[in-house]
């Protein structure tokens, strides 16, 4: 058992609210993303059928984007979590922005898919995308267009990797949700799985999110604050524990 919070195996649940100081748009606060348009016409594959141009010009300026922000101090104090902390150690996301991984996360799961990767109705092949998806863009594999959509999860279809996130989650003695309004599943189920598992959790994040109760505890605020307090709680103990870069 290792740091203050004795935790030997960390779980950690990110969500917009970790970028959003770093001036990535949120989903559900005042001025969100899904207040200025309409989920079933950018998130659903019956949106993607009914206008994919519309979907396209969607994701196409979100990754644009990505290239006037920056990771914050939230992004690199998990970065060195991951770096510094000698036990087993997830980063889970809900994010599509590469803002992890530019912070220097090494293993990073998008359970949501990735702004950065395409990939083909067609065939099923995946890339790293273009600057802009089109209905015009030819897939690398089957040469075929007008399949190619981002490699984004939509509403109604099954997040990646979740077979490795519950196995990683029930081995976990710590789990903590950072900037997640806990509104989305199966990702807001993850508390209540970890409390039926024992496990200690722990919420971070502007205001109380719809699953609050079910924390053990709860701090409210910026991530930017709050984060790397959390991290440097944790690796306090950690003789072999780099500084904060
Ligand atoms: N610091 C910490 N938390 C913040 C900050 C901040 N600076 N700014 C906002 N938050 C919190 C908000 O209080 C809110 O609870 O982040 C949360 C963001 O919630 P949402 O906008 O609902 O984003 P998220 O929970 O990631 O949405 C989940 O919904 O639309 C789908 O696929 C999309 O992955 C997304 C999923």
């Amino acid at each position: 058992m290792t740091g203050r919070f004795g935790a030997s195996a960390i779980f950690i649940l990110t969500g917009a609210g970790i970028s959003a100081e770093s001036g990535v748009e949120t989903f559900r606060d005042k001025g969100g993303i899904w207040s200025k348009v309409r989920l079933e016409d950018v998130a659903t594959p019956e949106g993607f059928a009914r206008d994919p141009e519309k979907v396209h010009a969607f994701y196409n300026d979100r990754r644009a984007g990505l290239a006037d922000v920056d990771p914050n101090p939230a992004h690199r104090a998990l970065a060195r979590l991951e770096r510094d902390f000698p036990g087993r150690f997830t980063l889970v996301t809900q994010n599509i922005d590469d803002l992890h991984e530019r912070a220097g996360s090494q293993d990073v799961v998008h359970m949501h898919g990735e702004l950065s990767r395409c990939l083909c109705g067609h065939c099923g092949a995946k890339a790293d995308a273009p600057a802009a998806l089109s209905t015009t863009t030819a897939c690398h594999a089957c040469g075929r267009t007008g399949g190619m959509r981002p490699d984004v999860v939509w509403f109604g279809e099954m997040p990646y990797r979740m077979e490795e996130i519950y196995r990683r989650l029930v081995e976990a003695d710590l789990f903590v949700s950072i900037g997640t309004s806990g509104a989305v599943y199966p990702a807001a189920g993850f508390v209540a799985e970890a409390r039926s598992s024992g496990i200690r959790t722990l919420e971070l994040n502007l205001e109380p999110s719809e699953g609050t109760f079910l924390f053990d505890e709860a701090r409210h605020g910026l991530a930017s604050a709050l984060v790397p307090a959390f991290v440097e709680a944790v690796l306090a103990d950690v003789p072999s524990a780099g500084r904060p870069r």
